[in-house]
């Protein structure tokens, strides 16, 4: 008998196909994400679930699945996860690193060139029929990025490839990191950027770019304090997670034009609430969560994430997972 795995959503095709020849598959048939109550309604005679970043499996969710020996998520991030308590009840958790880093680190950049030299503002304006004398000498004015320092917060994959990016605009880069690693390493080395202290990085940035996981360390890093303590007129983008952003702080820092724009790609509540103050701000780009959205970068993760699955459902070491203690 085929073993049983619930995938919270359609992904794309050819991992999707390798999971349903694979296993005896439910999809969930909705765009919107099913809730706790319906991810245990439908998994609870699983052995596999293939979870996406929006869906809770918390302790609550996880105990409620007795079969449950994998969980693969299609994403890099987990947070979405109780893995310490998946840990303790021997379910391996696998994601798919690497294959999302450049295309997170090109939505970074489209969004740090976007804010800086207010694209979305000036289409908008063109749009709405403001366009009515050919050149105005102050008309739009932005801010550069060629010779801007530029504050990269967290040094892993995607802070890197943000980094390298930046070799064409003669840039300073400044990284606050926690921990040393390979990045870190061959960031210096090369004497691409400096590794600073947080406070030196937010005062020193024109630029700042976000690359952390969401953890109860990094829960809202940025708040009031720290908007404060950034320069006036400067640029904030967040490709990594909402919550590392205190939104009500950011919000007021961005209405009384201390910080010049914001490019955000995640928020603290997603989707955004329809009554977010920050869809009110002309100085605000909005994209909702797309940092992985390339057809190519979403179809390996999709396979990424089937091959985890299928590998440690037939009892291996699947390619990538994020809980080693489950196979000592
Ligand atoms: C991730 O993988 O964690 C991204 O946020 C979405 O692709």
């Amino acid at each position: 008998m085929k073993q049983r795995v619930f995938v919270t959503r359609k992904i794309p095709d050819e991992g999707l196909r390798m999971i349903t020849e694979t296993f005896d598959t439910t999809v969930w048939p909705s765009d919107k994400p099913p809730s706790a109550k319906e991810i245990i309604q439908n998994a609870e005679d699983c052995e596999g679930l293939v979870t996406l970043l929006s869906d809770p499996v918390g302790r609550d969710v996880i105990q409620m699945l007795p079969k449950l020996r994998v969980i693969a998520q299609y994403a890099v991030g987990y947070d979405n996860i109780d893995v310490t308590f998946a840990t303790e009840k021997k379910i391996i958790v696998t994601n798919t690193p690497g294959v999302l880093t450049e295309t997170t680190a090109d939505l970074a950049w489209a969004l740090i060139m976007a804010a800086t030299r207010r694209i979305v503002e000036a289409d908008r304006y063109i749009r709405n029929g403001k366009w009515n004398v050919a050149w105005g000498p102050e008309l739009l004015l932005g801010s550069d990025i060629f010779g801007a320092t530029l504050g990269i917060i967290g040094m892993g994959r995607i802070g890197y490839a943000v980094a390298q990016r930046a070799s064409g605009f003669n840039m300073k880069i400044l990284f606050h990191t926690r921990s040393e690693n390979e990045y870190t390493k061959e960031i210096e080395l090369r004497a691409e950027g400096t590794r600073v202290d947080l406070q030196t990085l937010l005062r020193e940035s024109d630029i700042i770019s976000l690359h952390i996981p969401l953890t109860s360390e990094t829960y809202h890093l940025l708040g009031e304090r720290e908007f404060e303590r950034m320069k006036s007129g400067a640029i904030i983008v967040n490709t990594s997670r909402g919550s590392v952003i205190d939104e009500e702080a950011l919000f007021k820092a961005l209405e009384t034009e201390h910080l010049g724009a914001a490019g955000l790609d995640v928020f603290n509540q997603e989707p955004l609430q329809k009554n977010s103050p920050l869809r009110n701000l002309p100085n605000v780009i909005l994209t909702p969560h797309i940092g992985s959205a390339s057809v190519k970068t979403r179809a390996i993760m999709g396979t990424m994430c089937a091959r985890n699955l299928i590998a440690a459902l037939h009892g291996e070491k699947p390619p990538n997972f994020v809980n080693p203690e489950v196979f000592e």
